[in-house]
C-alpha cells in the first residue's frame, strides 16, 4: 500500500495549480467547491499547510452574500464549458452562480483537529466565512419543511441523478442557446450526462444570469426546486461542525441550535416509507422522487440514525461488490456506467464511511475494505461501475486519491 499512497500523493500534487487543486486535467480544470474540500482531506495526510490554503483559496471566492460558488475561474484554461463568459457572474474570483454542497465546513474542523495549536489561527480567520456561506444556505435554499433544496443539478453536486428527473421533465427547454459541451471531448459520452440533461443545465444558467444571480429574483423565477437528502445532510453536518468550531474558538453560535432543529426536523420529511429510504422531494409538487442514492446513506454522516438505512446498508453490500453506489443497482433508471445513474464514487463512501465510524456501525470496515480494494487495483479514476469495478469518468482524480489516504488505506 505504500506504493498506491505515492501514487495517491502525486496525483494531488500533479492537480495542484497552485494554491488550488482541479480535480483532473482535462476535463476540471479549475477549483470545484466540494471537490477541493475533499482533496484538501487527502492532502493534509501530507502537508498540513497546504492543506489550510485549499480551503483559503476557496473561501476567496465568496460572495457578499455569503455564497460560496461551485467553480471558480481563479486561471483561464481551455476545454471546458460553460466557463466564466457564459455564467457572467461578478464576484471577487470569476465563478459559476450557484453553490455546492458545504463539505468545506467539515473539512477544516477536520484539518484544524489534526493540529489545532498549529491551526487556531488560519480557522479563526475563516469562523466568519464560513458562518455567512451557513447563513446563506438557511437564508436560501431552506424549503417550508425545514429541508435543503438545490436550484441546480450542477449545484447538487449529483448532476444527472435520477433525483432530478420527474422535476426536469416538466421544464420546457426550447429557449436555450446553442452551445458547444466539451466534456464528451475528454470522456466516453455514454459514462455522461445526455443531451437532453445538458440542455436543461444551461436553461438553467440562463435563467439565473437573467436574474443577474440576486438570490430573491431567482426564488421567484427559476423552475427547479428539489429538496435533497444529500444537501440536508451535508448541511446540517457543516451546521453541527460550525457550532462545534464556534464552541471551541469562543465565537459567536446565535441560531445555530435554531438551525440545527430545523435540518433535523427536515431531514424526517425525506424519509419515503414507500422505498424505505431518505428521498428527494420536488418542493413544488411534494412528490418523492423515489430514488436511493449515495445521498441517502448519509444520514449518519449528519449524526442520524435511522433502522431502515442500516437494512439499506446491508442490502447494499450483498447486492454489490463494490458499494454504496450512486444509485441503486435495483433502481430502474440504474445505469452501471452513466455518472450520478449507478457508478460508485469513492469519495461519497469516504463521508458515509465517516459517518458509520462515528456512529459505531458494524458495516464501516467492511465498506472500507471493498473501496481499499478497488482503489488499489483500479487507480484513482473519478468514479467506477459498481458490478465489477471497472473504472469510468476522468482519470486521476484529486477527491478519489483523496479517499485513499484519508479513508481507505
Ligand atoms: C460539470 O460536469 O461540468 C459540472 O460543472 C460539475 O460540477
Amino acid at each position: 500500500t505504500d506504493v498506491v499512497t505515492q501514487r495517491a500523493i502525486d496525483v494531488l500534487k500533479a492537480n495542484d495549480r497552485g494554491g488550488y487543486t482541479i480535480p483532473t486535467d482535462g476535463l476540471y480544470p479549475y477549483q470545484w467547491n466540494w471537490d477541493s474540500a475533499i482533496s484538501a482531506l487527502g492532502i493534509a495526510e501530507f502537508d498540513l499547510e497546504r492543506a489550510w490554503q485549499e480551503i483559503e483559496t476557496l473561501m476567496s471566492g465568496q460572495w457578499a452574500s455569503g455564497m460560496v460558488p461551485q467553480i471558480l475561474f481563479h486561471n483561464p484554461a481551455t476545454g471546458y464549458f460553460p466557463g466564466p463568459e457564459t455564467w457572467r457572474c461578478d464576484g471577487p474570483v470569476p465563478s459559476s452562480g450557484i453553490s455546492q454542497p458545504p463539505v468545506a465546513v467539515t473539512a477544516a474542523r477536520l484539518i484544524w483537529e489534526k493540529n489545532p495549536a498549529q491551526g487556531r489561527d488560519r480557522l479563526n480567520a475563516l469562523v466568519p466565512k464560513l458562518r455567512a456561506w451557513i447563513d446563506w444556505y438557511m437564508a436560501w435554499r431552506l424549503d417550508d419543511q425545514g429541508a435543503i433544496f438545490t436550484v441546480h443539478p450542477w449545484e447538487s453536486g449529483r448532476d444527472n441523478a435520477p433525483d432530478w428527473d420527474k422535476a426536469m421533465a416538466r421544464i420546457d427547454t426550447s429557449g436555450v442557446e446553442s452551445y458547444t459541451r466539451q466534456d464528451t471531448k475528454h470522456v466516453n459520452s455514454a459514462h455522461r450526462p445526455t443531451q437532453k440533461d445538458y440542455d436543461l443545465y444551461v436553461w438553467l444558467l440562463q435563467i439565473g444570469r437573467s436574474a443577474q444571480w440576486d438570490d430573491a429574483e431567482i426564488a421567484r423565477i427559476n423552475p427547479f426546486r428539489v429538496s435533497d437528502p444529500l444537501m440536508t445532510f451535508i448541511t446540517l453536518r457543516a451546521v453541527r461542525d460550525f457550532l462545534h468550531i464556534s464552541n471551541e474558538l469562543g465565537h459567536d453560535t446565535t441560531s445555530l441550535n435554531q438551525y440545527i432543529e430545523t435540518l433535523e426536523q427536515g431531514v424526517q420529511t425525506l424519509w419515503n416509507p414507500d422505498i424505505s429510504a431518505f428521498d428527494s422531494r420536488d418542493t413544488s409538487s411534494g412528490e418523492f422522487s423515489g430514488s436511493i442514492s449515495c445521498g441517502s446513506y448519509l444520514c449518519w454522516y449528519a449524526g442520524v440514525d435511522h433502522p431502515g438505512m442500516r437494512a439499506q446498508l446491508q442490502n447494499a453490500l450483498a447486492v454489490s461488490k463494490y458499494p454504496i453506489a450512486s444509485y441503486n443497482l435495483n433502481g430502474e433508471a440504474f445505469d452501471p456506467h452513466r455518472y450520478w445513474r449507478g457508478p460508485t464514487w469513492p469519495c461519497m463512501n469516504l463521508l458515509i464511511g465517516l459517518g458509520l465510524a462515528e456512529r459505531n456501525v458494524p458495516e464501516e470496515p467492511e465498506l472500507r475494505a471493498r473501496i481499499r480494494e478497488l482503489l488499489a487495483t483500479q487507480g484513482f479514476s473519478e468514479y467506477f461501475n459498481p458490478i465489477d469495478g471497472d473504472p469510468a469518468g476522468g482519470k486521476s482524480f484529486s477527491w478519489t486519491a483523496a479517499t485513499w489516504l484519508y479513508w481507505a488505506r
